[in-house]
């Protein structure tokens, strides 16, 4: 993709801060990838005599089980056993925030795709055809699918939250402009590469050791020890890497991990569940589609004075991580715009779909879409541009949060401004109506999408990570820590962090797999925080070591230990290169007996909130940016193009450019494709019918923006961020939503008639309709 010119001045300056990372550093299995060498689950060597399981599911999204028939199935040659809650020895019961999910439905189903048993055989192919010779009756119950209709029966999750600042009852008094509406986005699929899949073997003792492809290795452990009635230190969670996750395997690989060690704690033999593409998309919960209402008050020069929002979230049959996104939804529901007096509601909605679940964004993107349209609306009625409202409400230094945390650090202006003028926008524009003068079958639309989006766990508790570093006595060192790498590249960010601080080259260290029983009681790598808090502790596990040598050496030299530093595999005194090799120095604090492991902690400072009061200081910084999309649609046939996305972005201090441009692109692309053209649908039976790649298209290399700049603001970056490098993991997504508002202004280009929607996503089939809508 193109990149500009301006990227290298830029990064001739980054490049002059005190830290000598080699910031062009590639992805560290880029070469394993591109040669099919990279492992995952699937790939495993399996031991002799392994089985293979395959889940039986409910055919119906809500009912009774009234019978159910296995005689024929157990019949089967080669079949070995099959499992239901009743061979649960502890507790069926997987929900990680709210005990609502069973692992397996006991008598009643509750949505279309629920696990109700586990057929384990000598192969997948002979456990695929002893599942269709299960026979199951089922009386249905009323089946949910909206959160709406779940709203207008009292089906919830859990109490509704709400967050408050200043009067807005009040405020809108004062208002001059007044607006109301509802808005819609749909759910979305995560469609990583790699399906959920587990494998489980028998050790000792009756000791497991499962590889799973999950995000939260401590939450497996935790749940299966759970499910067993077994202590957690007899479970072992070892992952290398995910094909990806995007929040789909922080919560959702655990249930086929429990099922494979539940099948090897009965049957002591090597158990492996790989759920095939149309398992995956049937079983697993998405993005939480949202329907939403708003109300927006402005005055007479565009300020937004009071903004009030209630958003539905489709939270699906059980909790899972609906409670913890629909809060994220109230932290970003004005996204990077001061607003003096807000009230955001939110409310888990229980259907019956399957439980959704973290998806990039984490509800941000749901909170932003809504305020969005808000503007968008209350430009349309007023009669100007989109911009100019987004413009004058951005969030500035010390503006107070509707969470009651202060702004500090901002950089939404500069972020801004910095796109008008290196995009020079105002050309953009001109251009934009130049065409739509010109061209009556073709209309172009552009649209400013601006981000703020906070970086912690929001839930305090969560952001702490460790590290465990060990110096081999030949000099080379291998690195344990929670983080999981999943395609964001952290395993490159966790090596380049020790090479820096040893100054040794990239050759000499190891990032070993994520495993439970190196680095134990982890939070899901996750909130785009992986880097930050694994690599805080690293840094700090690093720098002990350092410690450690600098005195060895200063004994070897005869030196004060402040005259000393590591060099490129050399000790260098008074920054002149001594004798001694970085191998010598390891071989002379082996002699001594210094200990070359350190093992390190670190819990993010300042940060805390008070569910009570709703109030804090949850996020440790914000990451800021500011996009500007541009799009053709083909007004015959409602298809469109995008010319193009710039932005600028908020990196800080990049550690790794390739790495984080393509997250930024990478994120951007996936937004796009949840506005633009991803499209779940469930009938009203609760069936997925969007349920392969056929009937659900995401963006491909054909639908992806002409061009896509990424220019990095020019900042001082955060020192809460890990070596200044801002978290870029999830914020990127949200420029995608610019793609619904650029198409927007390109069909109101076409037709002056048309009153805004806001339903995502904007399909061209949407696109065709509201072209012609009177
Ligand atoms: N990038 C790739 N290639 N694959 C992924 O699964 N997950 C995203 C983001 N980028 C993901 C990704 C999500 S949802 C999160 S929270 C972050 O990466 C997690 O990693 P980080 O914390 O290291 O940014
Ligand atoms: N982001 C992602 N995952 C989470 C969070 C969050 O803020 N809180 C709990 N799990
Ligand atoms: Mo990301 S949704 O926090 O895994």
């Amino acid at each position: 993709m193109h990149k500009n010119k301006t990227n290298k001045v830029l990064d001739s300056k980054l490049d002059s801060v005190s830290i000598a990372l080699k910031r062009s550093i590639k992805n560290l299995d880029s070469y394993t990838h591109v040669r099919g060498e990279s492992l995952y689950v699937d790939d495993i060597n399996i031991r002799q005599g392994t089985f293979h399981a395959v889940v039986f599911d409910s055919p119906k999204a809500h009912g009774k089980i009234k019978r159910i028939d296995y005689s024929k199935a157990e019949a089967l040659e080669g079949v070995e056993r099959i499992f239901t809650y009743k061979d649960i020895p502890g507790e069926n019961e997987i929900g990680g925030i709210i005990p609502d999910e069973p692992l397996f439905a006991e008598d009643e189903v509750h949505f279309w795709g629920m696990p109700i048993a586990l057929i384990v055989a000598e192969s997948e192919f002979i456990a695929r055809k002893a599942r269709q010779l299960i026979a199951i009756e089922i009386e249905e119950l009323p089946v949910i699918t909206t959160a709406k209709e779940a709203k207008a029966k009292g089906n919830f999750i859990n109490a509704p939250r709400s967050f408050s600042l200043g009067d807005t009852e009040k405020a809108f008094q004062d208002c001059k402009y007044v607006f109301e509406g509802e808005t819609f986005s749909n759910g979305q699929e995560h469609l990583y590469i790699e399906a959920q899949g587990a494998y489980a073997e028998p050790l000792e003792n009756g000791n497991i050791k499962i590889t799973s492809s999950t995000q939260g290795p401590t939450s497996v452990q935790k749940t299966i020890a759970h499910v067993l009635g077994i202590a957690m230190h007899k479970i072992e969670v070892d992952v290398t890497r995910l094909g990806g996750g995007f929040g789909g395997k922080e919560d959702q690989a655990t249930p086929w991990a429990v099922m494979a060690a539940l099948a090897t704690y009965h049957l002591n033999q090597s158990v492996k569940l790989i759920l095939n593409r149309h398992d995956d998309l049937r079983m697993t919960g998405k993005r939480h589609p949202y329907e939403s209402t708003y109300k927006i008050g402005l005055s007479k020069d565009l300020k937004i004075l009071a903004y009030q929002t209630e958003f539905l979230q489709n939270s699906g049959a059980a909790a899972d991580l609906s409670p913890a996104i629909a809060e994220r939804t109230l932290f970003h529901a004005t996204n990077s715009y001061y607003v003096p007096n807000v009230t955001t509601k939110v409310i888990s909605c229980k259907t019956n779909l399957p439980p959704n679940t973290a998806f990039r964004g984490f509800g941000g993107p749901q909170g932003m879409f809504v305020i969005e349209s808000a503007i968008a609306k209350a430009a349309h009625e007023i009669g100007v541009s989109t911009r100019q409202i987004q413009e004058v409400n951005l969030l500035d230094e010390n503006d107070t949060f509707s969470y009651g945390q202060i702004a500090k650090k901002v950089e939404a202006k500069n972020t801004w401004n910095s796109a008008k003028n290196i995009f020079n926008s105002e050309a953009l524009e001109q251009d934009v109506k130049d065409f739509n003068k010109n061209n009556k079958a073709f209309k172009k639309g552009l649209a400013f999408m601006p981000i703020t989006f906070g970086i912690s766990f929001t839930n305090t508790p969560m952001n702490h990570a460790r590290a465990l570093v060990h110096i081999y006595l030949d000099g080379s060192i291998g690195i344990s820590t929670a983080a999981v790498e999943m395609g964001q590249g952290v395993n490159t960010k966790m090596m380049q962090i020790a090479a820096d601080v040893f100054s040794v080259s990239i050759e000499k260290i190891k990032i070993e797999s994520t495993n439970t029983t190196r680095v134990a009681n982890t939070s899901p790598s996750a909130a785009s925080s992986t880097a930050d808090l694994n690599g805080k502790a690293t840094l700090m596990a690093c720098n002990s070591l350092l410690e450690r040598l600098k005195t060895v050496a200063s004994q070897d030299l005869n030196v004060s230990e402040s005259s000393i530093c590591l060099k490129d595999e050399c000790v260098y005194v008074n920054d002149k290169k001594s004798e001694l090799l970085w191998t010598a120095l390891i071989s002379s604090a082996m002699l001594k007996r210094v200990a070359l492991s350190e093992n390190a902690h670190y819990a993010t400072p300042e940060i805390h909130f008070d569910k009570t009061k709703e109030k804090g200081h949850p996020f440790a910084y914000h990451v800021y940016g500011t996009a500007i999309t541009t799009t053709t649609i083909d007004c015959i046939r409602g298809t469109y193009e995008f010319d193009y996305v710039k932005i600028v972005h908020d990196y800080g201090k990049s550690m790794s450019e390739g790495i984080d441009l393509g997250q930024v692109e990478g994120a951007l692309i996936q937004g796009i494709g949840w506005m633009t053209m991803e499209e779940i649908a469930y009938n009203k039976d609760g069936k997925l019918l969007s349920n392969a790649l056929s009937t659900y298209k995401i963006p491909d290399i054909f639908s992806v923006p002409k061009i896509v700049e990424v220019i990095p603001v020019e900042t001082e970056g955060n020192d809460m961020a890990i070596l200044k490098s801002k978290a870029v993991g999830e914020p990127p997504l949200m420029y995608g939503i610019g793609a619904y508002f650029a198409l927007q202004n390109a069909i109101k280009a076409f037709n002056s008639k048309y009153e805004l929607e806001f339903h995502a996503p904007m399909t061209p089939e949407k696109v065709l309709m509201s072209l012609y809508k009177k």
